[in-house]
């Protein structure tokens, strides 16, 4: 009863969605717990909920900084006042205060990396922590959802006398679920898994030629409306399907790590707030923001792996109803996203060079400064020559490339099966037990049934003008 009271008192709502009274239970006993729940369906409330219940602060570490903004702004909604996220969004004064009150807060977020710094952790041990939560957590997996190591290092970041630890995602596999309890040192942890399913998520792939695909993007944005968002492989991409649909008076702007914070912060908080109806977008945007009604996800290209892209997709619908998520696919579209993982692996010279300039003396650091390799490959072999023997490093990228090959392999089987829904629920074990309607294109899918409440007003007033016009002309409309 007591929950049901906060529930309602602190957020409004009448009653738990499927899982979150029983997460919430595991983690006031005191467990380290595991939830996996659907994208939308209300995992942040698994530790709001407890944060009003528990003296102390809720660290939440999070992978994005659109999620970070998103969350604290929620909060900040619903009126809570002692809450942070630790940045570099933040200005100069900000961080400041976040400094000197970091005590104070009720909800603190942090990026992993973050996390990393010694004096963010010695910051971190002074406190007292009620919670540790790790959103999206199956970034931990070791074989690194996106090259984050500093995942991986979480636990070590950790104060020896620590509070319960929540984990949460909506994109696990089982197997990553092992990976995320023994790289967390979860104690005996409890495991609660919900159907991935999103029932009112209606998938599509169009299989298009090169020379037509911006074109049939740029159509389907003109036939129904948004609010929705693009996504592309490259930040230069973003940028021309934003120019595009601006110069066809669509509300839109693109958004990728490249721009400055401040117009990234703005970005999104216009798109959240409904001042715009399109954002083009890398996939720096996304994971766990939470706008209720976007009713379009396009791709325009194959995401490396069945995480990215659910993730991605369940970004729409939040508010329940339909939505339609189309990925337009070329024939050398999936060895593209292939070159792109790869990209940032290190290869047997930069594997040496790094030996060369610690063995040395010279920081590795400086042969990003030097141009010799991307920060991304820096992490990750930064990672694992920390970790591991310099003759295993070589065997271990290797067996990195396998598995990202593997991984976009079974996106593309999936999108190309009987029916997606089916193969995506396989992938995490599941089974599709109800029909629906409309379900994917592979199942056979109707866009004007799905989005038949946002079919674009200009198109259907043309066409009433141009029924009125016809009618004009004929011959009985004079009597
Ligand atoms: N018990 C509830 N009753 C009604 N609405 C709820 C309830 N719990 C959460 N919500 C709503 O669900 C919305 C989405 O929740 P949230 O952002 O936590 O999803 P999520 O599970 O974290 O998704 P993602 O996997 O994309 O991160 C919240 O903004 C809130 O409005
Ligand atoms: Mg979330
Ligand atoms: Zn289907």
């Amino acid at each position: 009863m007591e929950l049901e009271h906060v529930l309602k008192e602190k957020f409004g709502y009448d009653s738990f969605r499927e899982g979150q009274k029983e997460v919430i239970e595991s983690i006031l006993n005191g467990q380290d717990t595991f939830a996996l729940l659907p994208t939308g369906k209300g995992k942040s409330l698994c530790y709001q909920l407890p944060g009003y219940m528990m003296n102390g602060t809720v660290l939440i570490i999070s992978p994005l900084l659109s999620l970070m903004q998103d969350q604290v702004e929620q909060l900040k909604k619903l009126g809570e006042k002692r809450v942070a996220a630790l940045n570099s969004f933040l200005s100069k004064e900000e961080k400041r205060f976040v400094w000197q009150h970091i005590s104070e807060f009720r909800f603190l977020f942090l990026s992993p990396e973050m996390l990393s710094s010694t004096i963010v952790r010695e910051k971190i041990h002074e406190l007292n922590l009620s919670l540790i939560v790790v959103d999206e957590a199956h970034c931990i997996s070791q074989w690194g959802f996106d090259f984050r190591p500093e995942y991986l290092q979480i636990a070590d970041a950790m104060p020896e006398n620590r509070p319960p630890i929540l984990a949460l995602s909506a994109t696990a596999t089982k197997a990553m679920t092992e990976d995320i309890s023994t790289y967390l040192k979860m104690n005996d942890m409890q495991t609660f898994r919900y159907s991935v399913d999103r029932a009112n998520l209606h998938y599509e792939v169009v299989e298009v030629e090169s020379f037509e695909k911006q074109q049939k993007i740029m159509e389907q944005i003109e036939q129904f409306e948004g609010p929705g968002i693009v996504y592309t492989q490259s930040r230069k991409k973003a940028e021309k399907y934003a120019e595009q649909l601006a110069s066809k008076n669509i509300r839109c702007a693109f958004y990728h790590a490249g721009m400055e914070q401040e117009d990234r912060r703005f970005i999104q908080h216009q798109f959240l707030s409904g001042q715009l109806d399109w954002i083009c977008a890398t996939n720096a945007f996304g994971m766990g923001v939470h706008k209720e009604n976007i009713r379009q996800i396009i791709h325009d290209y194959i995401p490396q792996n069945v995480a990215s892209y659910m993730q991605e997709v369940g970004r729409a619908g939040r508010d329940g109803q339909a939505a339609l998520c189309t990925i337009y696919v070329e024939a050398t579209d999936w060895t593209r996203t292939l070159e792109v993982a790869m990209l940032d692996l290190p290869q047997q010279w930069q594997i040496d060079e790094f030996l060369r300039y610690t063995q040395s003396g010279m920081r590795p650091d400086l042969l990003v400064t030097e141009g010799k390799m991307s920060e991304t490959t820096y992490r990750v072999l930064a990672y694992w020559m920390n970790h591991l023997l310099p003759e295993d490093v070589l065997m271990k990228v290797q067996q990195l490339a396998m598995t990202k090959k593997q991984q976009l392999s079974e996106l593309v089987h999936i999108l190309s099966g009987s029916c997606i829904r089916e193969g995506l629920l396989r992938y995490f074990d599941e089974e599709k037990n109800v029909d629906i309607a409309n379900c994917c294109s592979s199942c056979g899918l109707n866009r004007h049934e799905i989005l038949k409440k946002h079919i674009k007003r200009n198109r259907s007033k043309e066409s009433v003008e141009w029924r009125e016009r016809i009618q004009r002309l004929l011959p009985m409309h004079s009597n």
